[in-house]
């Protein structure tokens, strides 16, 4: 039997591709599609290629309100941070929450790191975060990862007691769905076209769910990509006496469908992970310094938001762990 699905926030870029990956999903049905600024719209208000994507009619838009209430096995927050916060998460569903509004476990890193006071900090004990090949969740209230949080993570977690922690650097770059659809100066297309600029560097809000996961700071620099999506974590480590970063990496993830740790000499790139829920890594040796540099590349949107959100709720719901997402294919 199929479970059912609800999108909140679902005209956003990440509800956008949650929708997608539902339509794609052998068990998941679509209950709502809640999204306060399309409400009462029709699904193609969104984009008219979901007139032919579906053979059903798909539902109409709905306020957020709505679609949480709906009675759904699984409600997916593709909610601005502050936004999520505030959602109260209906009693007994699967709820997987993209934003960064329940990463982090100490309530004093939102007044730091996002800017406002956490609403409901007695309810952050409740939420496991979740990066299904390092920490699995096991309950029903899901912190998605962010997604250079992902990237990094995927790249640095299984060295975690490997490395010298005072030493890990990380220069990432993201392509700018990164920001979200709502328009920002930032993100304007004068800005970011023929253009590459690091931003947030040491204030960046993934920087303490790293640290929280890893138990260590990094030193780590975000730069904005002249591209639509696609973003690349380049992590330099120094690993202790007699560690095999590649061995590491090979046996973290030789069971995962998702992440590909690459033969040596093949290089981890933006354009073969665009628009897939996959994660490619690959290691560098630096022998005239002693570091090591572990590449990762994903999909903000993909592995960094929708793919790995579904992925957190197929496991929350005893599906296969893979279904749903785009794995396969080989696109040019
Ligand atoms: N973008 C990424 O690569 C990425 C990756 C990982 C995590 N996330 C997280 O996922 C959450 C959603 O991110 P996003 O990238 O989807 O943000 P977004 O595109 O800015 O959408 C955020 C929300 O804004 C509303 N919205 C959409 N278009 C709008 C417009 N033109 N004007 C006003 N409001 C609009 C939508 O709510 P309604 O539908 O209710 O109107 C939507 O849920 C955030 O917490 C983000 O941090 C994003």
């Amino acid at each position: 039997m199929s479970s059912s699905a609800a999108i909140v926030g679902a005209s956003g870029y990440a509800g956008q591709e949650v929708l997608d990956r539902v339509l794609a999903h052998p068990e998941l049905e679509l209950a709502a599609l809640g999204s306060d600024s399309l409400a009462g719209q029709a699904a193609t208000a969104l984009d008219p290629r979901l007139a032919r994507s579906h053979a059903a009619p798909l539902p109409a838009f709905v306020p957020n309100d709505e679609a949480l209430g709906a009675g759904a096995d699984v409600v997916f927050l593709c909610l601005g941070h502050e936004e999520a916060a505030a959602v109260e998460p209906p009693g007994d569903a699967v709820v997987v929450d993209l934003s960064g509004a329940h990463r982090l476990a100490d309530r004093a890193l939102y007044a730091a790191w996002y800017g406002w006071e956490h609403p409901a900090p007695a309810s952050l004990a409740a939420w496991e975060y979740g990066l299904p090949e390092v920490s699995p969740s096991r309950g029903r209230l899901i912190a998605n990862p962010g997604c250079y949080a992902t990237a990094i993570l995927l790249a640095l977690a299984p060295l975690r007691d490997a490395i010298d922690p005072a030493a890990v650097l990380v220069d990432a770059k993201s392509g700018v769905s990164g920001a979200g659809r709502v328009p920002r100066t930032s993100s304007h297309a004068g800005s970011v076209l023929e253009n590459v600029t690091p931003y947030r560097v040491g204030t960046h809000q993934h920087a303490p769910e790293l640290e929280q996961a890893l138990g260590f700071p990094v030193c780590f620099a975000p730069h904005l990509l002249p591209v639509r999506r696609g973003l690349i974590a380049t992590c330099f480590v120094r690993p202790l006496p007699g560690a095999d970063v590649l061995e590491l990496l090979t046996d973290a993830y030789a069971e995962s469908a998702v992440v590909d740790v690459l033969p040596e000499g093949t290089a981890p790139e933006l354009a073969r992970v665009q628009g897939a829920d996959a994660a490619e890594l690959a290691v560098f040796e630096d022998a005239a310094t002693d570091f090591a540099v572990v590449v990762c590349a994903i999909d903000n949107l993909g592995k960094g938001a929708a793919g790995q959100a579904v992925q957190n709720a197929n496991l929350a719901l005893g599906l296969d762990e893979t279904a749903g997402l785009r794995l396969a294919g080989v696109p040019v």
